[in-house]
């Protein structure tokens, strides 16, 4: 299953906002297209932004006929609005970041150039994501035992990354291996990532699972339902502090109360070094006409209600359990042990 195509130049994606009634494609054909498709949602999920956004500098850069002066300044300056459409995930400023590395390196080349040098590098970020996913999922089918029933979060899936995925891609991999797992999505208002897009994914693959109201989880747990937690991520914090789907916070209280083990599956591109913890990763705050009609058409609240509406939450380390990632279980102390993985 693939959620975007870059073919003959040009960059189509799956746009989400229609799933799971239509399977449409749409077609970026230039900066703005990018932009508004990611800060929409028609093209979502941390790792799979990333890998978007540098295939949509490439179709700018394309569209650009302009002297080698003119062109640098001009891709410069829209990359640095493109890394603004969604503030939360680092994965876009992670990708983009590598473009811009690319740019400098090649900004002696001429304009033909430095374009195909610019495909290159989005094309080895895309190929480097289905490779991490892969990872991600074989590392977290270890945790899975025959017969788990694990609650998930948001939409982690293929929809989410250009590969199978961060959480999901654990559960598609134990349901390879045959471990009968019955899988919990839920919800996740007011998006519907989980009742959308999950849902889809899962029956696509034939796991046995069931929606739920974000407000059933208490009582699964309650009745020994659930044993087992997978989320993604999208910033982790150097202490191991997690932001993720709003909703992501209160599973992982629930879960420490009802001693169930709470994982975070994330790609080392999802890491944010810079930042000591959760308290510096920026939120990104919603539209309140999000809240008030469910997906943008009915009112369920009164047109004048005033909402908030931020899109994740912060999840602190001390609630989580172990951090899935491309390069193995991470245990706590997060701190040291998340050096140790990046090897710093
Ligand atoms: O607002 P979204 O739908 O982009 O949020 C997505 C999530 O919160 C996912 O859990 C996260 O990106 C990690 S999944 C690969």
């Amino acid at each position: 299953m693939n959620s975007i195509k870059f073919k003959n130049n040009r960059l189509y994606y799956l746009d989400q906002k229609e799933l799971p009634l239509r399977e449409v494609w749409r077609e970026c054909r230039n900066l703005r297209d990018g932009f508004q498709a990611t800060r929409d949602l028609q093209i979502r999920g941390a790792p799979l932004i990333g890998v978007f956004a540098a295939y949509c500098v490439c179709i700018h850069a394309n569209n650009m006929d302009l002297k080698k002066e003119d062109f640098l300044k001009n891709l410069r300056y829209d990359i640095a609005y493109l890394k603004t459409c969604r503030p939360t995930a680092v994965n876009l400023a992670w990708a983009l970041n590598r473009i811009e590395k690319v740019i400098e390196k090649n900004s002696k080349d001429s304009v033909q150039q430095i374009k195909q040098a610019l495909l290159k590098e989005a094309k080895a970020i895309h190929a480097e994501d289905v490779a991490l996913c892969e990872r991600m999922g074989n590392f977290g089918a270890k945790l899975i035992k025959k017969g788990d029933r694990i609650l998930t979060h948001c939409n982690t899936g293929a929809l989410a990354t250009s590969g199978k995925g961060t959480a999901l891609a654990v559960v598609f991999k134990a349901k390879e291996l045959n471990k009968d797992i019955y899988v919990y999505a839920d919800e996740t208002r007011p998006l519907l990532q989980g009742s959308r897009l999950t849902a889809w994914e899962l029956m696509k693959k034939k796991i046995p699972s069931s929606v739920i109201c974000d407000n059933t989880a208490a009582y699964l747990m309650q009745k020994n339902q659930v044993n087992k937690v997978f989320v993604g991520a999208d910033r982790i914090a150097s202490n191991g502090d997690t932001a993720n789907k709003i909703g992501t916070y209160s599973i992982a209280v629930l879960s420490k109360y009802h001693k169930i083990p709470f994982y975070v599956v994330a790609p080392f591109s999802s890491f944010d070094l810079s930042i000591k913890s959760g308290k510096q990763i920026p939120i990104e705050e919603r539209s309140g006409s999000e809240v008030k009609k469910v997906l943008n058409k009915l009112y369920v609240a009164p047109k004048a209600a005033k909402t908030i509406s931020p899109a994740f939450d912060v999840t602190p380390h001390k609630l989580i359990t172990a951090i899935v990632t491309d390069r193995g279980l991470v245990y706590p102390p997060y701190t040291k042990n998340i050096r140790k993985i990046f090897g710093v």
